[in-house]
């Protein structure tokens, strides 16, 4: 029998994303519902106002309990771990302030899920606890956000769908990045630029960020994926110009982890890439060389610390991201193709559409289903290092389509 206190309890809940998942628990669960939940971090006092503010969604939310735990404090963290199923964090830059609470659930059997993209530092924990959490059952859930749902359960929905259709899985299967609007928030550049400020001292990380499999196990096949796109090509399924997709270097990494973990089900030879379909068919060049080459400055400029130094200074800084109104009319679409490895009137095509922006409003919605899930569902998954899709599967599927606007739509 679970004796523990609560379902989820939402760490760093005072963080810009954080206090957005604890708007959207209440909103969707409230206080005093099925779901048991608390808010925690480091800082009460900024918690209370926290707090504070939910008891304009429920009156009730000034009922909400608070843990105070800190991520350089391993006592703190042990004690906050015990007391729930399930650990929701946004503290970030992970890296730096979330390993502890990593080895804390897994240690203890407790399930934990994300918005991390920091693909070193999963590989670090990978590594460190992937075969303690199989031991105690903990699902260890990295990129529960925009990255890398719709990678991750796109994939996973496709092939599902592949598989009933046609007896076979996609031998590929492309991601086209093609409309959405949002913004970045603070604690997000904050990560990126302390990923490159690691990287920068160290080639092992150089190395994971590079190879296309850098997430899988250490052991077993790997497959036939090269680098990521860093120049624009035409897409004959598409009809137009690709440029690279900005987060594809962590989605492709977690979509062959998933392969892996599956034991191959979508093949030992299935290939996944990611791009973004820039708009005038075979007209779109000049705009996909644009893009191709802006995105290339960009990566060189924070590649150099001082010049990372002043983008930090020039982007929005910690707590800090897109206001209300930019998050409800943000939203974000893509298109996958799935392949059928001989028949090309077979090949399936598929949407991912978000109604609200993507870094914020959508990903504040994917983190709490995805706590939610790991609290309440059923799930066949055993414990590990997971990917979305493999530790909540179907489970999260529907509760991504009724809960957090989130669409998956069968095309062809
Ligand atoms: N993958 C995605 O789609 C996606 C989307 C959004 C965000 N993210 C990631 O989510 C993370 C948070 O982003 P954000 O914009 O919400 O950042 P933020 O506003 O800076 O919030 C960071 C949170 O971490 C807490 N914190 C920092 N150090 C701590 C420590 N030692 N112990 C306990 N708590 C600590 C802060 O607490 P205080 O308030 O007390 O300072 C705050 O609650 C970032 O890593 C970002 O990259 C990813």
């Amino acid at each position: 029998m679970d004796t523990r206190e609560f379902d989820v309890v939402l760490w760093g809940a005072s963080g810009f994303t954080g206090a957005l998942v604890a708007e959207y628990l209440t909103r969707q669960y409230g206080v005093s519902g099925s779901l048991r939940w608390a808010l925690a971090g480091r800082n009460p006092a900024k918690l209370e106002r926290v707090r504070e503010n939910l008891t304009t969604i429920d009156a009730q939310a000034g009922d909400l309990p608070i843990i105070t735990a800190d991520g350089s404090d391993d006592a703190s963290l042990a004690a906050m771990v015990a007391r729930t199923r399930v650990v929701c964090t946004t503290v970030g830059p992970y890296a730096l302030y979330g390993s502890g609470l990593v080895a804390a659930c897994a240690a203890s059997g407790t399930h934990y899920c994300d918005l991390t993209g920091e693909v070193h530092w999963m590989r670090q924990m990978i590594d460190a606890h992937h075969e303690t959490a199989q031991r105690t059952g903990a699902r260890i859930v990295h990129t529960c956000g925009f990255d890398s749902i719709p990678s991750d359960m796109g994939v996973y929905w496709i092939q599902e769908e592949m598989l009933r259709r046609h007896g076979v899985p996609a031998q590929a299967v492309k991601y086209r990045a093609e409309a959405f609007k949002g913004g970045f928030s603070g604690g997000t550049i904050a990560s990126m630029l302390n990923m490159l400020d690691q990287a920068e001292h160290d080639s092992a990380i150089r190395t994971i960020i590079a190879d296309p499999y850098g997430l899988n196990p250490a052991s077993g096949p790997r497959g036939l994926d090269g680098p990521e796109k860093t120049l624009p090509e035409y897409d004959n399924d598409c009809g137009g110009w690709i440029t690279p997709f900005v987060m594809a270097t962590i989605n492709t990494k977690v979509v062959r982890r998933a392969n892996a973990l599956l034991d191959f089900r979508y093949g030992t030879d299935f290939r996944y890439d990611e791009g973004t379909l820039i708009p005038g068919g075979q007209w779109g060049f000049p705009m996909a060389a644009a893009v191709a080459g802006g995105m290339g400055m960009f990566n060189a400029a924070a590649a150099v610390k001082p010049l990372r130094g002043l983008l930090a200074r020039a982007l929005p800084a910690p707590g800090e991201g897109p206001d209300a109104k930019a998050r409800e009319q943000g939203y974000f679409e893509i298109l996958l193709i799935g392949k059928h490895p001989v028949d090309a009137d077979k090949n399936l095509r598929m949407r991912v559409r978000g109604d609200r922006d993507p870094g914020y409003g959508s990903t504040s919605k994917m983190l709490g289903e995805s706590a939610v899930c790991l609290a309440l569902d059923e799930l066949s998954s055993g414990g590990g290092l997971l990917t979305p899709s493999v530790a909540m599967g179907d489970a999260l599927l529907a509760r991504l389509q009724d809960n957090a606007g989130v669409s998956f739509t069968a095309l062809a």
